[in-house]
């Protein structure tokens, strides 16, 4: 029976356990560029012994960011600093992954701490916002919204697989899609926000479309030996939006284009959410393992696993293979040493590097000396 700290292998790659860094746009590039401060935020969580560790959604275009400060794939010149990152993210023995993404209709944004709002295109920090339908996603996101046209679709899975190419030529081993969270593919996928009424809207099959050739574009660049994967918004928690069954169906539908683990997530395609479980804990857990067991397909989820008691069940359980933490990875970069200690496991500092592990094992003191609490089963 697997547990948290189990290695994980998928395809070519292996992971020294099943604790993942969720993906977390930060709002510090230049130009698309990352720098200092994320290696810095990437290089730390994974000295602290997360396997898999994910910068934020990375742009595949300028207008797919979320802000103009938000980081891109888009040009050569953007490789250098995502290089140095899987460089630093390896040689402290996590796998980096990448997560190529748009935002779509929900771009063009102000960063959190400033209100969050949509600017307008006129703006010089702001621009003209595409998605599948001229549908404004409303609340703080006013402004008009430009349909694609089918020309522009293809170019965007060009821009996928240029990105792919370039994380490839960065060093990354793991690829992820995201499809999720109201940006681009997530609302190619719903209702709420694509009504078009040719090949890429309409029916369950055409609002897939997308999807399926995004995936195909990445998967001719991306190497079968590396893993590649999505985050899918499986739920609206809207009548007139994505169901979860849609979702189950989708991941079958994008097995067969080679995809190789689901990362499953909300569509937040509207505001209007009926009952959210935003305060649940592992609520995303039981419609991951239906979605593993229906489609024989590995799974990850998100969403308030941050205990970890619950993240070694649910893997214990074999309800999912993998947990991704979000918040819990910018409030502790050594959440897994943490986690290790309090389910008791055999040597937790050895997942620190061994220049901070060596001090630990061999200089002697009180149980709380080195800044930790005794580990809960002990206190
Ligand atoms: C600051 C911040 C930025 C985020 N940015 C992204 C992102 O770029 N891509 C994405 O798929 N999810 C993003 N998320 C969602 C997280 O990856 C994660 O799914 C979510 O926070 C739930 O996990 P948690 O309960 O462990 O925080 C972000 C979350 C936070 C807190």
């Amino acid at each position: 029976m697997p547990d948290l700290f189990s290695p994980y292998t998928l395809k070519g790659v292996t992971l020294r356990n099943r604790i993942a860094m969720s993906p977390m746009t930060m709002y510090r590039s230049v130009d698309g560029r990352m720098g200092d401060y994320h290696l810095m935020l990437l290089g730390s969580r994974a000295a602290g012994g997360f396997g898999l560790v994910f910068p934020e959604q990375i742009a595949i275009t300028p207008d797919g960011r979320t802000g103009t400060c938000c980081a891109g794939l888009w040009d050569d010149a953007q490789v250098e600093g995502l290089a140095r990152i899987c460089a630093l993210v390896k040689e402290m023995g996590a796998v980096p992954a990448i997560q190529l993404g748009h935002t779509g209709r929900k771009g063009s944004e102000q960063k959190p701490w400033e209100g969050k709002r949509q600017i307008a295109p006129d703006h010089p920090d702001g621009w003209q916002v595409r998605g599948p339908s001229a549908l404004p996603y409303g609340g703080r996101y006013t402004y008009p919204v430009q349909e694609l046209s089918i020309p522009e679709i293809h170019a965007l899975h060009r821009a996928y697989a240029d990105a792919a190419r370039r994380a490839l030529a960065a060093g990354f081993e793991w690829l992820e899609m995201h499809f999720a969270h109201g940006y681009l593919g997530a609302s190619f996928f719903s209702p709420l926000a694509n009504q078009r009424t040719d090949a890429y809207g309409g029916s369950l099959e055409n609002r897939l479309r997308f999807h399926r050739e995004a995936m195909d574009a990445v998967r001719a660049v991306w190497p079968e030996r590396l893993p590649l994967t999505m985050r899918l918004g499986s739920d609206d928690f809207h009548p007139d939006g994505v169901q979860f069954d849609d979702a189950v169906w989708a991941v079958g539908e994008l097995k067969r284009h080679g995809l190789d683990l689901a990362d499953l997530s909300l569509g937040m395609n509207t505001d209007d959410l009926r009952e959210p479980p935003f305060s649940q804990a592992a609520f995303m857990v039981e419609r991951g393992s239906r979605v593993r067991r229906e489609c024989g397909i590995p799974v990850a989820v998100s969403w308030n696993l941050g205990t970890p008691a619950i993240a070694d069940r649910v893997i214990r359980e074999e309800l999912v293979d993998l947990v991704f933490l979000g918040r819990p990875a910018l409030a502790n970069p050594h959440w897994p040493v943490w986690a290790a200690r309090e389910l008791a496991q055999d040597d937790p500092f050895s997942l620190l590097p061994q220049d901070w592990s060596w001090w630990l094992h061999n200089r002697p003191g009180s149980e709380n000396s080195h800044g930790w609490p005794a580990p809960a089963a002990s206190r």
